[in-house]
């Protein structure tokens, strides 16, 4: 299974010109979240050359812009796509997805999207002083759960807890947004310690995660276990459909710039 960076925004400077959010694509066929310019989300398409109309299934962690800005375009050019929110999503996102005339499916818990590859279903968390609801994406893989996170705004530790209590295996990696940027040292190797109590191996920290807690899980997981993601950047996992497969690490037929896992 591949997992691409589509788009991403991490830094001061690109939350300020909007070139923020984050946007994965999981296989061919299932988009995560849609980044928060469209502009720049299409062209990566492009670029990237993603054959759009093998998209299938469109997940959006959060309602928030810099998740949802490339959804509203993808959906004048292609209907025939189901969208999966958390039932805690606001009216009017929902009514705005199910106005393309597409598919709109809400996930209060764990849900299979295709094989191998799951939603959490929707965790509460706090922002601004209000809930949250967010889903993440796990990808079963041979050494455990890959979790891809939007934001994390429910936290890190309460997004493993879950993942653990439903899957009870093993959490292999986290990639995405860890949203820590802006908190303390002490709170960050607070969340390292965790994550390495339930052996979590490999970490790509992206988005809100913030250079402090880049630079901690850097030095936490070192050279083999901390990856840096950039866009069109591939993670090249062997999930567990494809045991048995002609289709070990490095076996040809990985994408190039592939970080085989
Ligand atoms: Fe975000
Ligand atoms: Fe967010």
């Amino acid at each position: 299974m591949s997992i691409k960076l589509l788009a991403e925004g991490s830094t001061k400077w690109e939350r300020f010109i909007k070139h923020w959010g984050i946007s994965f694509l999981i296989g061919e066929d299932v988009l995560f979240d849609t980044f928060g310019d469209a502009g720049v989300f299409w062209r990566n398409l492009k670029w990237m050359k993603v054959d759009a109309d093998k998209i299938r299934h469109i997940i959006i962690s959060h309602d928030h812009w810099d998740h949802l800005a490339g959804l509203w375009l993808f959906l004048e050019k292609k209907k025939d796509v189901t969208v999966y929110v958390c039932p805690g999503f606001s009216r009017e996102t929902k009514e705005r997805i199910a106005g393309f005339g597409v598919r709109l499916v809400e996930v209060p818990g764990p849900l299979e999207i295709k094989k191998g590859v799951f939603s959490t279903g929707q965790i509460r968390g706090i922002y601004a002083g209000k809930d949250i609801y967010e889903q993440a994406i796990v990808v079963k893989t041979f050494r455990g759960a890959a979790i891809i996170t939007g934001c994390a705004h429910p936290g890190l530790s309460t997004i493993v807890d879950e993942v653990k209590k439903y899957f009870g295996e093993t959490v292999f990696l986290i990639a995405g947004g860890f949203h820590l940027k802006g908190a303390t040292q002490e709170v960050i190797e607070k969340i390292v310690y965790t994550l390495k109590l339930v052996g979590v191996q490999k970490v790509a920290p992206l988005h809100c995660s913030g250079a402090l807690a880049q630079d901690i899980f850097k030095r936490a997981w070192g050279g083999q276990g901390y990856i840096r993601l950039t866009a069109g950047k591939v993670l090249r996992l062997d999930s567990e459909e494809e045991k048995g497969a002609d289709n070990k690490c490095g076996a040809k037929g990985t994408p190039q710039g592939a970080e085989v896992l």
